[in-house]
């Protein structure tokens, strides 16, 4: 009899070899290899059958669409980060700190989807039915349709799907599942891999769309292989902060629409609750008349969202000043600090500057970059800027203010939340083609210039 022979694989990054290594040469992991049993026959488990099924070659304009009808879970921030409904036959990755809600939205989703009497499957391989069932009676579920079952082992899951023809499966969560057919212990990388190809043949070949739960790592990343990400349709990051009650969900892929969308919702005692209009929502505490404070104009995919940027000067103590950043990238900061010395001469050496964005949102356009300024400016004055005023625009390192896309969705929204006067670059203004009605503009080329009018419009 043959000596079984074993692998070792990177848990991080799911590279493979034959002895054991203190560091992963592949992504530079330490201790992340473990030793696994090779599934029967191969060493390989993505190569031993087709992934899609038979296929053979067709033209484009010959196949056909008829299963891209999509599925409402009536959850409208849900829908629309999925790109708008769920595409039946997808299969979608949430990730998200433990306790953060992934649990509870689906749920919440699964009912609503079923409300028109489709069938959906819940699998938790982490709760116990009952458990389950307690969580759904604080949410007040009570849907015939919505099917549960608490297993963890793939090829009872994959029996269950085959009789019950769910339109949904949500697997929760997918490092709990294990294939018989593998010896590793669920959760390592050879059972996540294999769990989540043999799902998506599943999805492709019958059409049921299936939701995979991600627990993430310490260091933010979905645990699991990176070829998860690669494998599922869409990525989405359920995130938000443990000390506010408002979640943002969050789409990083998606192969059925536009990445960089986002859904907001606030965690109540009674579940999920969708929040139509997130500015109302960040700007809720907003203090005004006070330096260091200014509301910026970002976008977050298709919407826009009106956020209180602040930041805070400080003389230093020690002898190299420190920079913090929340919310907006600190290398953005530093750069940025770097042009209002350099440009507007104003002296930040011996200063500590924080910036964070209130509410714990994170924005990661350029358009911040001039709110930060005004902010920084302001803060470093002592003098306060205009509440009625909302910025934005791009800051080159000549201190110009360049132009940034979709200006005019950013003053309407400004102006739906009351605000009086958009301070913005100039070359913006000379293409807006809408009525701005009640709405001062306030263009500007350069850092001086922005900062001479935020003192001259208080
Ligand atoms: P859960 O969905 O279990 O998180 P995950 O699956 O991401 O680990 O959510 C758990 C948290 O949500 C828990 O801390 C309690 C809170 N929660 C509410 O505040 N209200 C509710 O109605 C529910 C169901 C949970
Ligand atoms: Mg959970």
């Amino acid at each position: 009899m043959g000596k079984t022979r074993t692998i070792y694989s990177c848990q991080s990054c799911g590279y493979q070899c034959l002895k054991w290594l203190g560091k992963c040469p592949e992504c530079g992991e330490w201790n992340s290899l473990v030793e696994e049993v090779p599934a029967r026959g191969t060493n390989s488990p993505g190569t031993r059958r087709p992934l899609l099924g038979e296929s053979f070659p067709q033209p484009l304009t010959e196949i056909s669409m008829d299963r891209e009808e999509r599925l409402f879970s009536g959850i409208g921030e849900f829908d629309r980060v999925l790109g708008g409904g769920i595409v039946p036959g997808s299969i979608v990755l949430i990730g998200g700190d433990p306790g953060i809600g992934k649990s509870t939205l689906l749920l919440q989703a699964f009912e609503r989807l079923t409300e028109s009497g489709r069938t959906a499957l819940y699998i938790s391989g982490e709760e116990s039915a009952r458990q389950t069932k307690m969580r759904a009676e604080r949410l007040g579920i009570s849907s015939r349709n919505l099917l549960v079952q608490t297993e963890t082992s793939l090829e009872t899951i994959m029996a269950s799907i085959n009789e019950v023809k769910p339109c949904a499966v949500a697997i929760d969560s997918i490092q709990t599942i294990f294939s018989t057919e593998l010896e590793s212990a669920p959760g390592t990388i050879s059972q996540v891999r294999e769990s989540s190809s043999k799902l998506m043949c599943l999805a492709k070949s019958m059409g049921p769309s299936v939701f995979l739960i991600g627990h993430v790592t310490k260091e933010g990343a979905i645990a699991g292989p990176r070829v998860l990400e690669h494998m599922v349709d869409t990525v989405l990051y359920f995130e938000g902060d443990r000390g506010h009650p408002y979640r943002i969900l969050r789409s990083v892929k998606n192969r059925f629409g536009s990445t960089n969308e986002i859904g907001v919702f606030e965690m109540k005692d009674s579940g999920l609750a969708e929040i139509v209009s997130p500015s109302e929502l960040f700007l809720a505490e907003r203090p005004l008349n006070v330096p260091g404070s200014v509301v910026a104009a970002c976008m977050e995919g298709s919407r826009p969202l009106l956020v209180e940027l602040q930041v805070l000067a400080c003389h230093t103590n020690f002898g190299t000043p420190r920079r913090t950043s929340l919310g907006v990238d600190y290398n953005r900061v530093t750069l940025l600090i770097a042009v209002l010395e350099k440009k507007a001469g104003l002296n930040f050496f011996d200063q500590d500057v924080f910036v964070n964005v209130a509410g714990g949102v994170r924005v990661e356009e350029p358009a911040v970059d001039l709110a930060v300024i005004v902010a920084a400016a302001s803060s470093l004055r002592n003098r306060p800027v205009d509440p009625g005023i909302v910025a934005f625009g791009e800051v080159g390192l000549a201190g110009e203010v360049r132009a940034v896309s979709q200006a005019e969705m950013r003053i309407k929204e400004a102006s739906k939340m009351g605000f009086s006067t958009c301070l913005m670059p100039q070359n913006n203004i000379n293409r807006i083609s809408i009525d701005c009605g009640d709405m001062k503009l306030v263009g500007v080329n350069s850092i001086e210039d922005a900062l001479e009018a935020y003192e001259g419009v208080d």
